[in-house]
């Protein structure tokens, strides 16, 4: 079969590599794509903001199975364009459509949908222009730290934490006032601070079925020991050694199941990925976030610790029938580092020619790359991750180093203790 995945990232790289071993994929196709799928696939350049390109290019290259990578095209509909063209009655998706997609659209939406359900998240108060008088009285009484969240799309930059009254009062007025997330702050979450230990599950459901993917925790800091500004994500580690088989079943019974149940009790037919952000407090898991996608660079380690054929799982999930499917785990540990421009989450520079050498210890991700006149060069702030496999983390992360030690370009950076904190536990 044909398969034509959504996005350009290193989530898109790993996803189609790892679909590419199955024995049913024929061709695949990238949109847009980096210069590392290009290696592996066809790379469309589709515009993802005209949904009818997209469904010319699905009947183009006969394409069967279409695969959502980032949130921003389920969000503002692609799944339910799709699903009204006549043409395309046979294609199989994985994405939900927006409604679903406002697990991550929106955090107020999200959270009442976990209130509704009774998922553990953290206490929150939903501020607007009309009671923001009022909440900046009343954060008086709440104990620091101050957690903000925009209510719509940020693009992972829509957090403030602060210890600080007086700047949270002030980061709030000016989230609604100035409107500094334009429409996606128009309402702004302030939430408890829930202090805990980090990771990440995910899932495939066919709306009724899942299959749960191997967990991990990335770190989405900039600096060192988690310091400095929020990126997309600078590494990540799986498994985790924290979420141990007690918590991993609170996880399920608390939180996995009562969100796929709560969905077709709402009648939201999901078929895709669900991201759950979670925080472990003292052993109890809490939902800080709802993804509803793959998460990068969560993805570049969990591909290649799923065992045997994902696009089968994939197409089980679409045709509803992944009860019938069990999913096994490698059990190594995979790590990635993220190698990403001089300045970046800030202003950073593209255009730089990128020379890769022997990177065989680890799997290279392309994600901020592109081919132009037969060279590589960097086209994003995160341009590639390396994935180390190993017995342990000491050895996979080596793993990951020496892979991207052979890549070179002109403000390489990246972060060198990927893990601190797992090793600090005793992984
Ligand atoms: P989010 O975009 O909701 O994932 O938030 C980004 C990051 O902020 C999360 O990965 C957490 O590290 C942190 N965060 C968000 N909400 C909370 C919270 N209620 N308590 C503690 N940390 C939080
Ligand atoms: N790495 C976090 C995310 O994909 O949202």
């Amino acid at each position: 079969m044909n398969i034509l995945i959504i996005g350009s990232g290193g989530r898109e790289h790993a996803l189609a590599w790892k679909i590419k071993q199955s024995s049913k994929c024929e061709r695949i196709y990238v949109a847009p794509g980096n210069g590392g799928t290009e290696s592996i696939a066809t790379n469309l350049h589709l515009n993802l903001e005209d949904f009818q390109e997209i469904a010319d290019a699905i009947t183009e290259h006969t394409i069967s199975l279409l695969i959502v990578g980032p949130e921003e095209p389920l969000v503002r509909g692609l799944v339910d364009f799709l699903n009204e063209e006549k043409s395309l009655k046979q294609l199989k998706i994985i994405g939900p459509s927006a409604k679903g997609a406002q697990l991550e659209g929106s955090k107020e939406y999200a959270k009442e949908f976990m209130i509704r359900h009774k998922i553990p998240t953290a206490a929150y108060k939903t501020v607007t222009k009309e009671n923001l008088k009022e909440t900046l009285k009343y954060m008086e009484q709440w104990e620091p730290p101050y957690v903000l969240k925009a209510d719509g799309l940020a693009g992972g930059k829509g957090v403030i934490i602060t210890e600080e009254l007086e700047e949270a009062q002030r980061s709030l007025t000016q989230l609604i006032a100035n409107k500094k997330f334009g429409k996606a702050g128009e309402k702004v979450l302030l939430e408890k601070f829930l202090s805990g230990l980090e990771v990440s599950f995910f899932v495939i459901t066919d709306g009724k079925d899942y299959q749960i993917l191997p967990e991990a925790k990335d770190y989405k800091r900039i600096g060192e020991r988690d310091t400095g500004l929020n990126t997309g994500g600078m590494g990540a580690v799986s498994p985790v050694v924290f979420a141990d088989r007690d918590f991993k079943e609170k996880v399920n019974k608390q939180i996995i199941k009562p969100t796929i149940e709560g969905l077709q009790k709402e009648g939201i037919h999901y078929c895709g990925f669900i991201f759950f952000g979670l925080m472990a407090v003292n052993g109890q898991p809490y939902v800080v976030e709802y993804n509803v996608r793959m998460g990068d660079p969560e993805t570049e380690v969990v591909m290649p610790r799923i065992k045997g054929d994902f696009l089968k799982l994939l197409v089980a999930a679409a045709d509803r029938s992944l009860a019938e499917r069990e999913i096994e785990y490698e059990k190594f540990t995979a790590t990635t580092v993220v190698y990403v421009s001089q300045g970046y989450p800030e202003h950073y520079e593209k255009g730089h020619e990128i020379i890769i050498g022997d990177t065989k210890a680890a799997l290279p991700f392309h994600a901020g790359t592109k081919m132009e006149e037969g060279k590589l060069i960097t086209n994003g702030g995160r341009v590639i991750a390396l994935t180390g496999l190993g017995e342990s983390l000491k050895e996979a992360l080596s793993k990951s180093y020496a892979g991207g030690d052979e890549v070179h370009w002109e403000g390489k950076k990246f972060r060198q203790d990927i893990g601190f904190d797992l090793k600090a536990l005793g992984q």
